[in-house]
């Protein structure tokens, strides 16, 4: 059957900010230390910094990173890692010690490098209201008090202005050092805002959510007035302690109403209208879990084994497929839709675990999720428009990883133009597994050489490794188009028509 779309450029949704293509990067395994932070490897600049990862990471636009965690943030001591004297400290919440060679002097120098936004995220567990805005002064304060003073005497006379500050991470789990209770939970945030904002009102802050109403009524009663942003985390396919990843059409079920903690955060703030004031960061997703077992139960792991070993699991770049390519792309199709609302979005992580960029010792592997940045950072426009089924929307019944059956469409249809040049991007997802989808895109009066970017790989299987190159964006010139045109989109790929 024939997919008849329409676009019409006229009706904007709204634009979208470039903060949701952001990115995560946390100390745990080898994304900082043996990561982006690898002194004396060859590849590495003179501040130890890895220059083959910030030219990937510049190349998909890294507009923000958010810092140092996650659950590491919840027992960590900023203070320990500035200065001459690094303390090396044992980190309780993924039980390895830190050097604290790389803290906060480092990760603005990082920062610069990718000419990105920085994003840190405060502890909320153990730390304090004051620990937190001394941060703020550390980074933001000319000279005035005692840490803007310490950044100046090691070597930093200007303000960082870091503008992003999240309070706490995932305080609402049991897992997380330091956990609260919902009112507990407003009344240290509202506190520790207070004092941040007393040391730089510039600053826009965000605090740990997620979609549950009873947390997110007791944090907006206590620190509405505060708060900039609200900030959920999302996994779908949840292995932290077996290492199953789903397969490909247990990722598309994944699909199925992906953007609902959005929906229902967005009620929440709309009850309490602060749905104009307040945006959402959803500033953890990865359609797969981080898995580090042992570790986030009662009973901990005893032997390395256990506990540190497994953790390599999440190196394999086999597990990551275009399952993740599409999936993600759904996700982004989903956050530029929500763009009223969705001001920043971070994927966790950026660089090993489960990032979109895999490194060792001699280089770095592109995973599929790398080029679903590509594609939507470089070659989409900023401007959402509408787009609509002229017919009967084609759909696929998939079996979930519970094993429960879900009907999802098996196109995810993304139309944007540029505030800045005429044209259109429209991205164009096809989920099915073997069967390629026919579309007839109708896009008004324009006109102009249409071009098909097209990331896929020979089977929904298909993945980037060491010497083995499977996944790709291969670019098909399409002519000149006038209004319409017909289009055979191919199996589990990622597209972008740009005319
Ligand atoms: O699995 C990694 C963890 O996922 C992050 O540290 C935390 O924020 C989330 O629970």
């Amino acid at each position: 059957m024939v997919q008849k779309i329409s676009v019409n450029q006229r009706r904007e949704i709204g634009k979208r900010s470039p903060l949701i293509y952001g990115q995560f990067i946390e100390h745990f395994h080898r994304q900082i230390y043996g990561g982006i932070y690898d002194p004396g490897n060859s590849l590495s600049d003179e501040d130890g910094f890895r220059t083959d990862i910030i030219e990937a990471m510049q190349k998909i636009g890294t507009p923000v990173l958010r810092w140092p965690g996650g659950c590491f943030v919840s027992s960590y001591h900023w203070k320990k890692a500035v200065g001459e004297n690094r303390t090396p400290f044992f980190d309780k919440a993924w039980r390895v010690e830190d050097s604290n060679s790389f803290g906060t002097d480092e990760y603005i120098k990082l920062c610069r490098k990718l000419n990105c936004e920085p994003y840190i995220c405060t502890n909320a567990g153990t730390g304090t209201a004051e620990e937190m805005s001394d941060w703020v002064e550390y980074c933001n304060l000319e000279q005035e008090g005692e840490y803007a003073k310490w950044r100046i005497a090691n070597g930093n006379p200007e303000p960082y202005h870091v503008k992003y500050w999240s309070i706490g991470n995932e305080n609402y789990g049991f897992w997380e050092i330091g956990a609260k209770s919902a009112e507990e939970w407003g009344r240290l945030t509202a506190e520790s805002a207070k004092m941040m904002k007393h040391v730089d009102p510039s600053i826009e802050l965000s605090a740990a959510a997620l979609a549950d109403i009873s947390w997110n009524i007791n944090l907006l009663r206590h620190c509405g007035p505060f708060l900039d942003w609200i900030s959920i985390h999302q996994y779908w396919d949840m292995m932290p302690q077996i290492n199953n990843p789903a397969s490909y059409e247990q990722c598309m079920a994944f699909t199925d109403q992906i953007d609902r903690s959005v929906c229902e955060v967005r009620g929440i703030l709309t009850a309490m209208r602060l749905e104009h004031k307040i945006k959402i960061a959803f500033d953890e997703w990865n359609l797969r879990s981080w898995h580090h077992p042992n570790v986030h139960t009662i009973e901990q792991g005893r032997s390395k084994e256990e506990y540190l070993t497994p953790r390599d699991k999440n190196d394999d770049n086999s597990t990551y497929t275009m399952a993740d390519a599409v999936f993600a792309a759904c996700f982004l199709n989903a956050m530029n839709r929500n763009c009223d609302i969705v001001g920043m979005a971070n994927f966790a992580p950026v660089l090993n675990t489960r990032g979109c960029i895999y490194s060792d010792k001699s280089g770095i592997v592109l995973r599929s999720t790398y080029y679903v940045f590509d594609l939507y950072v470089n070659y989409m426009g900023d401007i959402v428009i509408d787009t609509w089924e002229r017919n009967e929307a084609s759909y696929m019944t998939v079996t979930g990883k519970n094993g429960t059956a879900a009907d999802v469409k098996i196109l995810d249809i993304l139309a944007t133009k540029w505030s800045d040049r005429p044209g259109i991007a429209v991205a164009i997802v096809n989920k099915h597994v073997s069967e390629a989808q026919h579309i007839e895109l109708e896009f008004g009066g324009l006109e102009g050489p249409a071009v098909l970017y097209t990331l896929n790989g020979p089977s929904e299987n298909s993945y980037n490794d060491i010497d083995n190159k499977q996944v790709e964006i291969v670019r098909h010139n399409l002519g000149q188009a006038a209004g319409k045109l017909s289009l055979v989109i191919q199996p589990h790929s990622v597209n972008v028509l740009q005319i």
